[in-house]
């Protein structure tokens, strides 16, 4: 029997780590490998750490679909200060007679010596160093002083590491950048549905979200954040911009009656087509509070908030992000919506017409007459598509005659 250990904060498990995972499992041929998530290092430094029950939850969702290798909290569960040494302790009793392999990143090979009883360490398991691409130092000459030193093996893994970090990812949570090429898709959706690594007036807004709106509505809002994020990368609009409509898109949706009422209450006038469609109250109300009770003060935010329902002639890319953002968002589950996800990111004014005909569609099989403005929208969006199209070729045109 062989029993990998590799331990790490997993603050948070990124692509990386699952990779080096099967990839060591693969090249020692491991029976089982354990993801021992770190509760305080003695060697790192202490930071403002998530806590660890949530980097172990995100770390068992990370790795539901994996063969042979499994979360560990027992690190988390063990009172006072964390010791590697322990951990391997616990399994070697636990698997009386496998040989033990402790996976390490190559830049843990260093301060190896300083460790906890590192000779104990190497009398219970093999050093398994896996280095990242722009390792520098001589691996195999620090594994022999480690093993001249303390006895021992040290095995340097064939699997060099894609440069992945978990700064990175919280560094890209923070300003609001793309986080799909380094996390699997659960973990991308369990960092934005729970605002992890954003900056505090970000979490700060989906807490006071969280007594507004009810679970599917948050759920709904924050996933609606992450698609918005990424569309705003992808055509180059400010993602934090992006990042706030899309917060406060739906700051404001209540029920029906619930709005109306609100506005009754509030005085905030609403007119007769309100009246008769009273979601419509809650895109144009939703920018009223966001500026009075959020305090957004930039008009572009508060005019995506507001366009979100019925989109505008002459919306900017910002609003038609936020527009699209809010049906294509990864929760959303309707004929043709994977059609309009691949569509979104080639063409947003595309996309938004494709959005438009479906929501038209749904509003007359519901009984309801489309709103005035709609054709209005779809005409400018159409014109939109026109003139890029007449730009691109303009472009050819003159990059052409240059040359002539
Ligand atoms: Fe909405
Ligand atoms: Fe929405």
């Amino acid at each position: 029997m062989k029993i990998g250990i590799f331990g790490g904060t997993y603050d948070p498990v990124h692509l990386g780590h699952i990779w080096t995972a099967r990839s060591v499992k693969d090249e020692l041929e491991l029976n089982k490998l354990f993801m021992v998530v770190a509760a305080d290092p003695p060697h790192k430094p202490n930071n403002d750490r998530t806590p660890g029950a949530i980097r172990y939850r995100m770390l068992d969702q990370a790795l539901k679909n994996e063969e042979r290798i499994f979360p560990s909290d027992v690190e988390l569960k063990r009172e006072g200060k964390s010791y590697t040494v322990d951990t391997v302790a616990h399994y070697k009793s636990q698997y009386r007679g496998a040989e033990l392999f402790l996976v390490v990143g190559g830049d843990m090979l260093e301060n190896f010596p300083q460790w906890r009883e590192p000779a104990r360490i190497l009398s219970m398991a093999k050093l398994v160093a896996v280095s990242r691409p722009d390792e520098a130092r001589d691996m195999r000459a620090l594994a022999d002083s480690i093993e001249a030193q303390f006895g021992g093996r040290v095995i340097i893994s064939e699997f060099t590491g894609p440069d992945i970090s978990s700064t990175e990812v919280r560094r890209r949570m923070r300003d609001a950048e793309p986080v799909d090429l380094l996390v699997t898709r659960e973990i991308e959706h369990y960092m934005y549905r729970n605002a992890l690594y954003m900056p505090e007036r970000i979490s700060a807004i989906k807490s006071r979200l969280a007594a507004v709106l009810n679970k599917k509505r948050l759920n709904h809002t924050m996933l609606t954040v992450l698609e918005a994020v990424k569309l705003a990368y992808c055509y180059s609009v400010d993602t934090e911009k992006a990042r706030l409509a899309a917060l406060l898109h739906d700051c404001i949706k209540l029920p029906n009656k619930e709005l109306i009422r609100y506005c009754d209450e509030h005085c905030y006038d609403i007119t007769e087509e309100e009246r008769r469609n009273p979601y419509l109250i809650h895109a144009r109300l939703g920018a009223v509070l966001a500026m009075e009770e959020y305090g957004v003060t930039d008009a572009e935010v508060l005019q995506a908030i507001k366009n979100h329902t019925l989109g505008r002639v002459g919306m900017s890319t910002l609003d038609k992000i936020i527009y699209v953002a809010d049906k294509i968002e990864p929760s959303r589950d309707f004929d043709g919506v994977d059609e309009i996800r691949e569509v979104a990111y080639r063409d947003i004014n595309e996309a938004m017409l494709l959005v438009m005909k479906h929501s038209a569609d749904y509003t007359v099989k519901n009984g309801r007459a489309i709103n005035p403005s709609t054709q209005a929208v779809m005409d400018f969006l159409e014109q939109e598509m026109e003139r890029e199209k007449n730009g691109v070729f303009a472009a050819q045109e003159d990059y052409l005659s240059d040359r002539l």
